[in-house]
């Protein structure tokens, strides 16, 4: 069986404007691998990630999930396979911490469930197991998560990607707004729960130093282009230089 989880052929994003964001960009993400971008703003980080979870259209080429072309609509295949990590964190901030994470099942609760606030035991133990997982037990899960520092809430962010099980995790920038302390914690946490729990990663980083000890490999962007794609080992300050310059 093939080791490709998500294949990314010959895409082009062309925003009005005549922007080329994604300029004949491939990539091939394996089973249980951790890759970092890393780009200059505007290099098309963002569009890239976008673009895998359906939300940008393509202005050519094609994207396959387990060999199989989810462009034209059929975003279904993927989407109990795919979670978000953001930037922002994208917290329902006025919602406890245990009820981000449950929504981030949301596939699986239906309506009722999420209008009155009662979820089956077998989501709330799931919930309490990944709340262990990502640090968070000291804290009453019941908590507003608007009261939580950055950090804790991108450890619920964390938390809410890892409840539905997914294969990929797409993180846009995830310690961008933490302390250089923190982001380091909070990317050892993802590299961690992403290798115990066999979920590949794809995730955009601005600083190349995180990147070198978080990823297993690093792809550079510059100009919508891709620069390099090697093993994170294998990263010179030559190709640093290249893509900062
Ligand atoms: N919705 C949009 N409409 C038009 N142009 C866009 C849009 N989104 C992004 N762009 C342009 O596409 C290019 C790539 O942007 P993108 O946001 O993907 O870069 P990025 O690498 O994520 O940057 P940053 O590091 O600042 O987040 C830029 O030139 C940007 O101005
Ligand atoms: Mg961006």
């Amino acid at each position: 069986m093939s080791n490709t989880l998500l294949k990314i052929e010959s895409v082009c994003k062309i925003y009005p404007g005549n922007i080329l964001a994604l300029n004949n960009v491939n990539i091939n993400i394996n089973n249980n691998e951790i890759i970092a971008i890393l780009g200059p703003s505007g290099s098309g980080k963002s569009t890239l990630i976008r673009t895998i979870l359906g939300l940008t259209s393509l202005n050519k080429g094609n994207i396959y999930f387990r060999s199989k072309n989810y462009k034209d609509n059929n975003f279904n295949i993927i989407r109990n396979s795919i979670a978000t990590i953001y930037q922002n964190f994208n917290l329902v901030s006025r919602s406890s911490i245990i009820k981000n994470i449950i929504l981030g099942d949301i596939a699986k609760v239906s309506s009722w469930r999420l209008l009155f606030n009662v979820w089956p035991k077998e989501t709330q133990d799931k919930a309490k197991d990944i709340i262990e997982e990502v640090g968070l037990n000291d804290i009453d899960y019941n908590k507003r998560v608007e009261n939580l520092s950055g950090g804790q809430q991108q450890r619920v962010g964390i938390a809410r990607a890892l409840i539905g099980s997914p294969d990929i995790i797409l993180a846009d920038e995830p310690v961008s707004n933490l302390d250089p302390q923190t982001a380091k914690d909070i990317l050892n946490l993802i590299r961690k729960t992403a290798k115990k729990n066999n979920i590949s990663v794809l995730c955009s980083l601005h600083q190349t130093n995180f990147a070198k000890t978080f990823a297993d490999r690093i792809i550079g962007m510059k100009e919508g282009n891709i620069l390099f794609d090697k093993p994170a080992k294998k990263i010179l300050k030559f190709d640093l230089n290249k893509l900062y310059k």
